[in-house]
């Protein structure tokens, strides 16, 4: 038995969706603690792709219980969309739990978040636009509506009626957009309410009974921790926590009920939206690692940025995580490649910094300072053991796993679950997080 959490080490699509379902194979609870439909999760199983955004990446286990917890927020326009969408390729949605807590999100959260992008202008965020800071805003100022009111007929009508008459008086005057009519907007969400009601439980308590009966629970992550609202760039981050400390808020459960934390990160960066990024590529080879590694976001389409591995970065999502250990994926995106870079440090106004500075003008000014690995320019999709890889590519990930000072447990190199190395269990390695005078365990092999 054991509890473990998945969590983004960059900012966001690490592959998240990949590992969670490839773990999720033995895991009886999956359960998704933070964020929105502003996540976008891909799992790829033999000729199928599913895209997934706020459904948890074990749904395609029938009998694996899958829970969307108290720290997420919810669109049930999306939501419902979704499950359409996994219904109709054969995945039943019988095991999908939504806690009664998380919150709602409604059409003027999606209507301000737009429209608040706008009014940025140069100093917008590139936020998804679906609504999520707004309704987490909410959520803080003690306004917003839940799970639970929302399926209390005659409540959510009152807390409507009252909600929209606020929210028109910002639609009108902040933003110059209609105002929305409160009836049509109760009788939309009145059919959301009928559809998701045999859904909602207390999951908290489901959570909890889980543990007790030493089911496995997994904590699937959505954004990563450089989109952290307390932890990330600030303020080029999302509304949520993101981060391992964020599962336990997010689903109701204490830290005692937690074994491990496994991080993802790429072989590489990528970010979507705007913000300081210090290892973008703006040449060519950021051009092929772009096309090379399909970056294009899959929730909003979006040409992710992409650039070198950033070892301070990642060194950072260690700490702040607490990470036993990493999965590193899309390595075969590199295959081509002369020579790879790795960020190991910044020069910040002269002097040499490896860690995280919290001041985003800062950040902007930190430079890289790269250490440059020969490439393995041969084809590794194929390679389904440590032993399989070439020479350079293995140097590669020893150089990872000593930069970051944690042990590579997975090799991702390809996004179907078959494309994969595992290097040592995951779930069942010996805990790493505080070995760090153990340097002879940060090895790619154990
Ligand atoms: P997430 O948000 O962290 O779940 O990641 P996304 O699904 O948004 O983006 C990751 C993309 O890379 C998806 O299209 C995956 O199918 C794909 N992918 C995952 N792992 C690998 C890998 O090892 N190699 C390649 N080439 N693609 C991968
Ligand atoms: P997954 O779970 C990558 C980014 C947006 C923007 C910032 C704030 O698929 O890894 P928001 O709509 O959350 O207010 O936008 O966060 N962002 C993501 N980037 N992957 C994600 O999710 C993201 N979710 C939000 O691009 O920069
Ligand atoms: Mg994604």
């Amino acid at each position: 038995m054991a509890n473990v959490i998945v969590i983004g080490a960059q900012w966001g699509d690490e592959g998240k969706g990949k590992i969670t379902d490839l773990l999720s194979k033995s895991a009886d609870v999956v359960v998704r603690y933070q964020g929105g439909v502003n996540a976008g999760h891909t799992v790829v199983v033999e000729d199928q792709t599913f895209k997934l955004h706020l459904i948890p990446s074990g749904i395609l286990y029938p009998n694996t219980q899958c829970i969307i917890g108290n720290g997420t927020v919810i669109d049930p326009r999306e939501l419902i969309a979704e499950l359409d969408k996994v219904e109709a390729l054969g995945v039943s949605s019988d095991n999908l739990f939504i806690s009664q807590t998380a919150h709602v999100t409604m059409p003027y959260h999606r209507m301000i978040d737009q429209a608040a992008e706008e009014q940025r202008g140069s100093k917008k965020i590139g936020t998804t636009k679906r609504g999520i800071g707004p309704t987490y805003a909410d959520k803080s100022e003690r306004t917003g509506i839940r799970m639970i009111d929302l399926m209390d007929t005659d409540a959510f009508a009152e807390q409507l009626k009252w909600t929209i008459d606020n929210k028109n008086i910002v639609l009108e005057k902040l933003y110059g957009l209609e105002p929305l009519n409160a009836d049509d907007v109760f009788e939309e969400y009145q059919g959301y309410a009928d559809r998701l009601r045999s859904h909602i439980t207390d999951s908290s308590l489901q959570i909890y009974n889980a543990a007790l009966q030493k089911k496995n629970i997994l904590f699937e992550g959505a954004q990563g921790t450089l989109l952290d609202l307390d932890h990330g760039t600030y303020p080029y981050v999302t509304s949520s926590n993101p981060v391992a400390g964020g599962a336990c808020i997010g689903s109701g459960v204490g830290p005692t009920t937690i074994d491990r934390v496994i991080g993802v990160a790429k072989a590489y960066t990528t970010r979507v939206g705007e913000g300081p990024f210090p290892t973008e590529l703006h040449d060519d080879v950021g051009s092929l690692i772009c096309e090379v590694g399909a970056e294009f976001g899959t929730t909003t389409g979006r040409r992710r940025r992409c650039g070198w591995f950033d070892g301070v970065v990642a060194r950072y999502a260690v700490r702040i995580n607490g990470l036993d250990c990493l999965a590193v994926t899309k390595l075969d995106v590199l295959d081509g490649l002369d020579e790879i870079k790795v960020c190991v440090a910044y020069e910040l106004d002269g002097d040499r910094c490896t860690d995280l500075p919290s001041s985003a003008a800062q950040f902007a000014r930190c430079k890289p300072i790269y250490e440059t690995l020969p490439g393995w320019k041969q084809s590794t999709e194929h390679c389904r053991e440590l032993k399989d890889l070439p020479e350079a590519a293995l140097n590669y990930l020893e150089f990872l796993a000593k930069l970051t000072e944690a042990p590579i447990a997975i090799v991702s190199l390809g996004a179907s679950r078959d494309q994969t190395i595992i290097v040592e269990d995951p779930i069942h390695g010996p805990k790493r997080a505080l070995l760090k005078e153990n340097t002879s365990a940060f090895k790619v092999m154990a």
